[in-house]
């Protein structure tokens, strides 16, 4: 067995139709250049140990937590434990996170985590764990952490690139020209996913004949979309993200200071401009032309977490 092993994984935006596809309606994501790093090691003889920033906790050999009960990090935990019942291993281990990725704000940080720390435990005791296999490792820890994700964050941050997502092991890449930048601005406001999800599957079940006709406009979005991005038709990827944002506002997943910032977008000139990820705060992303530079340059004059991103990112790897 190796000494260490380090993985590192993407986060992602969602391009088109986050909560449809709970509902097991088509997405498309991208993975994008900011990552999340795992080093493991297997310096500690009886404990698994995660360890980020500030934050650290350990687990005794049968799987009791050391010291806090509540540990941020035991969906991770678990996972690791899982793979190591399945796989005959002794659970111990230090494992360090190391991220770029801002939690809680629809960036996909948790399933980033996740995917880098099974890749990294697959590759410290060589047990040659497919890619398949690396996304139902993570689902499990995202299942814990969100209730009922799609799948489809630890899923991009597998494979990387542009996907079309339809479900568990239902995936295909997305031949594109070239991949647009994308801005990303951070709200200020950080929500739970599963809180967000559980908000619009009520909704959905309250309000069925609202929710259908909303997902026949979704439909019909998602169809124009997959041409454009085949077609790198950036002006026409903005326009439709403004109609994919104004059904997320529909199911009432846009707040204030969301509205602010696609404003301020619009008036600087971008194609148009989305909720990305669960909403209720988060993150909202937009494309533009040429002045693509200019305009984020202008957003962290007025906010301070304002990221020009690129698209169609690598997935998980060294
Ligand atoms: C999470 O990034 C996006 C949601 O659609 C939830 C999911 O698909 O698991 C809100």
């Amino acid at each position: 067995m190796k000494e260490s092993a380090t993985a590192s994984a993407p986060g992602k935006v969602i391009l088109f139709g986050e909560h449809f596809v709970v509902s097991g309606f088509p997405a498309i994501v991208t993975a994008i250049d900011k990552r999340v790093k795992i080093r493991l090691t297997n310096s500690v003889e009886n404990r698994f140990v995660i360890v980020s920033g500030q934050v650290c906790s350990a687990w005794s050999l049968n799987g009791q937590p050391v010291g806090a009960k509540h540990s941020p990090f035991q969906a991770l935990y678990d996972m690791v434990n899982a793979v190591c019942r399945d796989h005959g291993i002794k659970c111990v281990g230090r494992a360090e996170i190391d991220s770029e990725i801002m939690g809680a704000a629809g960036l996909g940080s948790s399933a980033a985590v996740a995917v880098a720390l099974v890749k990294a435990f697959s590759d410290l005791h060589g047990l040659e764990l497919t890619i398949d296999k690396i996304i139902q490792y993570a689902m499990k820890a995202e299942t814990e952490f969100h209730g009922r994700p799609s799948g489809i964050d630890p899923t991009i941050a597998a494979v990387g690139g542009t996907i079309i997502y339809h479900g568990p092991g239902k995936y295909m890449h997305l031949a594109t020209p070239a991949n647009p930048k994308v801005l990303i601005v951070f709200s200020g406001k950080k929500r739970k996913t599963s809180k967000m999800v559980n908000h619009v599957q009520q909704l959905a079940r309250d309000k069925p004949r609202l929710f259908g006709e909303l997902t026949k406009i979704y439909s019909i979005i998602y169809r124009e979309a997959f041409s454009a991005i085949q077609k790198y038709d950036v002006e026409k990827i903005g326009k439709l993200f403004t109609m994919n944002h104004l059904l997320m506002r529909a199911l009432g997943l846009s707040n204030e200071s969301v509205e602010k910032i696609i404003e301020v977008l619009a008036g600087l000139g971008v194609y148009g401009s989305k909720l990305t990820g669960a909403g209720g705060g988060g993150c909202v992303i937009a494309v533009a032309g040429e002045n693509i530079e200019r305009i984020a340059g202008e957003m962290s004059k007025i906010y301070p977490h304002v990221w020009l991103s690129q698209t169609g990112c690598r997935g998980v790897g060294e």
